[in-house]
């Protein structure tokens, strides 16, 4: 990647430091190389949790990719070259989002489980969500290096910030949080993935629809996580999951949640056939079989 070695000296005195750290960091190379150093670290039971710490609004980026808004992402076809590597570098924002999205779910919501639960739940809490750090960063390279291998490296098309503009809405609920991004935004990952990974192997991309076929693998685990911590919140606050999900989606998310849904994915969560059938079913039947377009009306939008 064409980025600078490094902007970062400091080494993380605990776990929660360690997550502000990548934060603050700006490029990616070293976010993915701090995230996969803490997930080293905690592993091998060498970090303490440690205590909240001030969090950045908004982690730092690097000078490229140009982020505009997602309504004036230009729109471009798969069946080119250029639409392919622009395609594959949405999801490579998506991931380094991603990354983000981890960390800051650790640093920021840590508290809250710490508040209800012993000490064992925190320490699984952090487990969970430093293996999907750990994963996303490896995402991100393993598309990165795909993307600078076609010329196209990451920064070379523009992004928008709508994934952590959902962040934002949900910065101070953790149960909203994992309603929207692991269940609704990452979920939605879920349908798309399979069609794209089709579309690859069609145009005798096999390098590229491995990458994501390894991604899509990790992603059903993250869902995964983001259903089991907010089954325990809201078993915690005496409210019934399905329901409170509903609820969630209905104030936080906005637009509508678009099939078609990619059940088979979604059902080894555990999530939506158990959680919310009907409600997503009916929604289901209203995208009355619309193919899935694979052009940047889309997926820029997850
Ligand atoms: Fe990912």
């Amino acid at each position: 990647m064409n980025f600078p070695a490094s902007d970062t000296t400091s080494t993380p005195v605990s776990l929660l430091d360690g997550a502000v750290l990548v934060l603050r960091t700006a490029v990616p190379t070293e976010k993915v190389r701090l995230s996969q150093l803490i997930c080293k670290t905690w592993r091998a039971g060498d970090l303490e949790i440690g205590h909240p710490v001030d969090l950045p609004e908004h982690p730092a980026r690097p000078e490229i990719p140009r982020l505009i808004p997602a309504s004036r992402m230009p729109r471009r076809k798969f069946a080119n070259a250029e639409g392919r590597a622009a395609l594959l570098h949405s999801i490579a924002h998506i991931e380094l989002n991603a990354i983000d999205l981890a960390w800051d779910l650790i640093a920021r919501f840590t508290a809250t489980i710490r508040e209800t639960a012993s000490e064992t739940t925190v320490r699984d809490f952090c487990n969970d969500w430093v293996t999907v750090a750990n994963d996303e960063a490896r995402h991100f390279s393993l598309l990165a290096g795909i993307l600078t291998a076609h010329e196209t490296p990451y920064g070379f098309f523009p992004a928008h910030d709508g994934l952590w503009q959902s962040a934002q809405d949900t910065r101070h609920d953790l149960m909203a949080r994992l309603a929207i991004v692991p269940m609704v935004l990452e979920a939605r990952g879920l349908d798309v993935t399979p069609a794209i990974i089709k579309r690859l192997h069609q145009a005798n991309r096999p390098a590229e629809a491995d990458a994501l076929e390894q991604i899509y693998n990790d992603e059903i685990g993250h869902v995964a996580a983001g259903v089991k911590w907010f089954r325990f919140m809201s078993e915690s606050v005496n409210q019934v999951p399905q329901q409170a999900w509903q609820q969630l989606v209905k104030r936080h998310f906005r637009g509508k949640i678009k099939g078609p849904f990619d059940h088979a994915g979604r059902q080894k969560p555990g999530f939506l056939r158990i959680f919310s059938s009907t409600w997503i079913d009916q929604q289901d039947q209203r995208v009355k079989k619309k193919r899935i377009l694979l052009t940047f009306t889309l997926y820029p939008r997850l």
